[in-house]
């Protein structure tokens, strides 16, 4: 079959089919405004596909998720960051010379133009780092106005990828109050990261290898999920040709609510008021199958995912891992996974197949990293950032036409304006 037919009013319209590379299906409806004066209403996009794209490939039934064609179980175990975000961006697993020339570009960009430093000063101390970092990230724009030279948008891409580090330490520092400490050129990205991070003036730093490798692969895990809210909203920024720093904080500013990336922060707050409250997971499972009340269990559920989020499975592992390897114990894994046992055996979840996602286990790697919670959300979106910058890309390179959706309007039928004086 190679189309679909609709039949509206007496009248039949054949809309052409779309199969992807992995046999998905869809029914093309590009015409039909314009032929039969109709529209197709799907709010929240359960069944709407926005775009072709060959970048990312999800099987939610199955549980799959492939970078590429790259199984993610295969990079998290097997790559690193930086060679993640040039597979992402250019299509390809790069070879030795394009690695070698890709990392020395991230270093020779990671710092910041001094003046932007004066921007942090004017930020409240307890200002939230999602929106300092989405107002940076908007502000580089200032720095490198956008021309239409393709290789102008190849070294914005290098820039927000080496400063967006920069950025989320500076922003993460001044929230303490200590000095900001520059990047370090013989450091590697995520190693890099953990200098900036964590390293003050009065002392050595040495950056613990166990955790550069677990942060490597909490990246890798991120890095994109095909047309997730975040990234349709850089995505339609972008068709709009804004420039790519202002699509880019549009992602962030997206990524920033608790359905979406903010569900990290909120799953570790979650198990933290779990345990204040004296530890009663069960309690909090019957709460959040409670329809009168608004609780919903964070970290659980996904719109793509009816089966396990890979993602959830690598990260479990890792949580256990990585506080053995540290010699930490965290009484915040043993409440995650006791919620994670009692949900999966009740029917409320299993009937409506909600599984942990990805942000239920990342909040307790970052925290025994030592990074603070309100910090997670900003980890997330240094994690998303190639793939948002792999869909600005190929959304810019294919020349697609501005993103508007319609609507049915429901407001009120034609009045006449009333004049104040008349009005009860
Ligand atoms: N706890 C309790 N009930 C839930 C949950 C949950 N976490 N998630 C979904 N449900 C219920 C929901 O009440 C609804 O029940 P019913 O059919 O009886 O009305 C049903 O499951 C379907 O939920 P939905 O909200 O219609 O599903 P959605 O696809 O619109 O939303 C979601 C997906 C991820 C926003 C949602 O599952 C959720 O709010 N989860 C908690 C937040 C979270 O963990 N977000 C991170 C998502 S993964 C990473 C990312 O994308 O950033």
């Amino acid at each position: 079959m190679s189309s679909a037919s609709l039949s509206l009013d007496g009248n039949t319209y054949d809309l052409p089919l779309i199969t992807g590379s992995e046999g998905e299906r869809g029914v093309n409806i590009a015409r039909l405004r314009s032929e039969s004066g109709m529209i197709t209403v799907d709010p929240g996009y359960t069944s709407t596909g926005s775009c072709e794209s060959a970048i990312t490939f999800i099987d939610g039934e199955k549980g799959i998720l492939r970078y590429r064609g790259y199984p993610i179980e295969q990079l998290a175990e097997q790559s690193d960051f930086v060679e993640v975000a040039w597979l992402l961006l250019y299509g390809d697993l790069p070879n030795e010379e394009q690695l070698s020339e890709f990392r020395a570009q991230l270093t020779y960009h990671s710092m910041i133009h001094e003046d932007m430093k004066k921007f942090f000063e004017g930020f409240p101390n307890n200002a939230h780092p999602m929106a300092i970092l989405s107002a940076m990230v908007s502000s580089l724009s200032t720095y490198y106005p956008e021309s239409e030279d393709e290789n102008e948008h190849d070294q914005n891409i290098i820039r927000l990828l080496a400063k967006v580090r920069t950025l989320a330490t500076y922003a993460y520092k001044k929230s303490i109050g200590q000095p900001l400490t520059y990047p370090l050129n013989r450091l590697r990205y995520c190693e890099n990261f953990l200098h900036m991070m964590f390293a003050v003036p009065c002392e050595d730093f040495q950056v613990n290898p166990v955790m550069a490798k677990a942060l490597n692969a909490l990246l890798i895990l991120h890095a994109d999920h095909e047309q997730n809210c975040s990234t349709s909203t850089v995505r339609m920024v972008g068709s709009s040709r804004a420039n790519i720093f202002a699509s880019i904080s549009a992602g962030i500013s997206a990524l920033w609510g608790p359905l979406h990336g903010g569900a990290n922060q909120a799953v570790l707050e979650m198990l933290q008021m779990i345990q204040d409250d004296g530890g009663d997971y069960k309690k909090w499972v019957k709460k959040a199958k409670d329809k009168d009340d608004g609780f919903r269990l964070m970290g659980f559920g996904h719109r793509v995912y009816k089966n396990f989020d890979p993602r959830a499975i690598i990260l479990r592992k890792m949580s256990d891992e990585l506080l053995s390897e540290l010699g930490l114990s965290d009484p915040l894994l043993e409440i995650a996974k006791n919620l994670e046992q009692v949900a999966l055996e009740d029917d409320y979840f299993v009937s409506r197949r909600l599984y942990p996602n990805v942000d239920f286990y990342s909040g307790i790697l970052y925290r025994a990293m030592g990074i603070p919670t309100n910090m997670f959300t900003v980890m997330f979106s240094i994690g998303r950032l190639p793939g948002w910058l792999a869909h600005w890309k190929e959304l810019r390179d294919s020349g697609a036409r501005i993103n508007r959706p319609r609507q049915i309007y429901t407001g009120a039928n034609e009045r006449d304006y009333v004049e104040l004086a008349q009005r009860g």
